[in-house]
Parts: structure tokens; C-alpha cells; sequence
């Protein structure tokens, strides 16, 4: 597909539209009262989650930066520490809900280059009891780690954390917004990914293109504990049917196709390779991600670069003063693919 307007809109997969599908599932939608569990749209949005998760339950919720800020405040009590990458999505762009909202304390350990967090860095960044220490309560993985370029971490990983996490009184919650990703460039399951974890969640708004929501998936008695602090923070919705149609038709339709979005972030990759004043510093694109840096000695500095593309209806988002970040989605096609690798050959040659 492509957006009506010509634009090329590469900042993120979370720019995506409900498709036709999307739009028809959510006008026709049987909708009731969600805060009384009496929506049948969304109640079965939270089966149908729960079970491609492999856990006992769902909720439904209006974001993915709420998916998270449940599963902390659902984990941890006030003064407790979540451990997580210094390059999480929960760490860098959630506001620091988890503090500002839970008292809960962010323990913060690096990311390695492969989006892993190192089992040693996450044993020797739990604390012991002691009178001095918080509790470590979680650990939090992201998958696939966006801003460590979009990669996908392995099922054995993820089992190997849970483990340890589990063996140590922790427990696990999976940041999985793009966790279909992380299943196709895999070849596997969701439920094996998110075998080892006390809690996942997953985004329907990004790659798979619904207008809103994520799910979170746990145990059923995390989840009722969960729905009630989504009725605290304000995130108990009513006719919510009409959004979690949209998201039915993302699971049943959009899941399959997102192997495309990978071939394209990889062509865009393959046609930027040779071109002098770029290089890819998060690694050749495993996913939807393609991250760029602009050397000192290409002909264009990253800002008019920007602004060359913006002119050109092509737009991408600074993932720092030099770095690009392109996205693939659904509305990118292969004439799109095309027309971006051009645009950068006349821009950089
Ligand atoms: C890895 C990851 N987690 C969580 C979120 C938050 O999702 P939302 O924008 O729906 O709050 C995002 C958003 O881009 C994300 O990339």
C-alpha cells in the first residue's frame, strides 16, 4: 500500500492507518461495556492474545507505554527495582511512568550491541537481602530491541533470563510492541518467545496497522490484579470493541505479511551499502529497522540531508545528531523502496 498523500513516511511503523479490513471489522463491531468485561469484540481480542502468548489471559489497553507501565506496577510494590536495558523503550521513552506513578526504581544495565542484556550483568545488578536495598522484583527485556536496531532476541535467550530471573525471586516482563517481528525473522512461535515470561504484551498499532491498543498477557490472576490498575490509571475504556475489531483483523491478517516489511529494510540496506558517507551502525537490518549513520565525509550533513528528503516527501526520524532511523511498514511498497534508495544515490553521490 501507500499513503494517498505520496508521502514516504519511514519515522516509525506506528505512523501505519487501519486498512480497508480494519475499518469495515470496525464498523460492524458488537461493542458492550468493557469496565463490566461485557464488550464480546474485545473479549475476544484477549483470548485470541492470550492464547498466541501462551498464557491463561488478556487485557486490552490503550498503549503500549500503559501494556508496560501495568505490567511494573502489577509486578512491584512502591520502592521495589525493575532491572532493564539502558536502551529500553521502558528505560528512554515511557516518561518515567514506572517512578513518577509507582515508585518503582529503574536499575539500568547496558544493552550489548546484539539487544541482549548479559546474564551476568543482570545477576550481578541484583541486590541480596539487605537492609540498604530495594527488592529487585523484574527484569525486562525488549523484543524485538528497537533502539539496538530493531533485533530479535532468540527463544534460548529469552529462556535463559526467565531462568535466572525465576531462580533468583525475580520475574520476567516482555516490552514485545514488536514481538511478531521478532517471530518471523525467527520462523517461530510467540508463545515460544514468550515462554519464560511472567508477562508480555504486544502492540496491534505498529507493524500490524490497528489505530490503537496493545494486549498484555499473563496469568489470570495478573491480569485481574492488572485490570484494576488500568481502571486507576484511567485506561478502563466501554465500547472498546470498535478499536479491538481493528485488532482481531491485525492478528488474523497482518502478522503473515510482515516478512515483507523485513525484505524491504533490507533492500533499502543493500541499495545504501556502497554509498559514500554511510554506514550502518546498529548492524545489517534483521527486521523493519535500518539505521543509518551519516559520516563527516558525506556530501550532505544529516540535517540537510533531512531536509533534502522532506522536500522530496520522503521522511525519517534523527535517532541521534547523526544517525537516521527508517522504518518499513505496511504503507511502504517496493515502487517506495525504489524511489528511497534513488533519492539517497542523487542526494550522497
Ligand atoms: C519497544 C516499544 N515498547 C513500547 C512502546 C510504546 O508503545 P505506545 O507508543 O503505544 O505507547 C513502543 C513505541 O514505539 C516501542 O517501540
Amino acid at each position: 500500500m501507500a499513503f494517498d498523500n505520496g508521502m514516504i513516511d519511514l519515522r516509525s511503523d506506528t505512523v501505519t492507518q487501519p486498512t480497508p479490513e480494519m475499518r469495515k471489522a470496525m464498523a460492524e463491531a458488537v461493542v458492550g461495556d468493557d469496565v463490566y468485561c461485557e464488550d464480546p469484540t474485545v473479549n475476544n481480542l484477549q483470548e485470541t492474545a492470550a492464547e498466541l502468548m501462551g498464557k491463561e489471559a488478556g487485557l486490552f489497553v490503550p498503549s503500549g507505554t500503559m501494556a508496560n507501565l501495568i505490567a511494573v506496577l502489577a509486578h512491584c510494590q512502591r520502592g521495589d527495582e525493575a532491572i532493564m536495558g539502558n536502551l529500553g523503550h521502558t528505560f528512554l521513552h515511557e516518561v518515567g511512568g514506572m517512578s513518577a506513578l509507582g515508585g518503582v526504581f529503574a536499575n539500568t544495565i547496558p544493552n550489548q550491541n546484539d539487544g541482549t542484556l548479559s546474564l551476568e550483568d543482570i545477576r550481578n545488578s541484583y541486590r541480596e537481602e539487605d537492609v540498604h536495598h530495594p527488592e529487585s522484583r523484574l527484569v525486562i527485556l525488549e523484543n524485538t530491541q528497537n533502539a539496538c536496531g530493531g533485533i530479535p532476541l532468540s527463544v534460548d535467550y529469552m529462556r535463559l533470563v526467565g531462568e535466572l530471573a525465576h531462580q533468583l525471586g525475580m520475574k520476567l516482563h516482555v516490552d514485545g510492541a514488536r514481538i511478531f517481528n521478532a517471530t518471523v525473522a525467527l520462523n517461530t512461535t510467540a508463545e515460544n518467545l514468550a515462554a519464560a515470561a511472567d508477562s508480555v504484551m504486544f502492540c496491534l498499532s505498529k507493524g500490524l496497522c490497528a489505530p490503537v491498543g496493545s494486549v498484555l498477557c499473563g496469568s489470570s490472576e495478573f491480569i485481574a490484579r492488572s485490570r484494576k490498575i488500568r481502571k486507576q490509571l484511567g485506561g478502563g475504556m466501554r465500547q472498546a470493541g470498535i478499536l479491538a475489531a481493528a485488532g482481531l483483523v491485525a492478528l488474523k491478517s497482518m502478522v503473515g505479511r510482515l516478512g515483507e516489511d523485513h525484505v524491504h529494510a533490507r533492500q533499502i540496506a543493500d541499495g545504501l551499502k556502497e554509498l559514500p558517507g554511510i554506514e550502518f551502525h546498529k548492524g545489517y537490518p534483521q527486521t523493519n529497522m535500518v539505521f543509518i549513520h551519516i559520516k563527516s565525509n558525506a556530501s550532505k550533513n544529516p540535517e540537510e540531508l533531512r531536509t533534502y528528503f522532506a522536500n522530496k516527501g520522503i521522511l525519517f526520524s534523527f535517532s541521534g545528531p547523526e544517525h537516521f532511523r527508517l522504518v518499513t511498514h505496511y504503507w511502504i511498497n517496493d515502487a517506495d523502496v525504489t524511489r528511497i534508495v534513488n533519492s539517497f544515490k542523487e542526494a550522497l553521490v
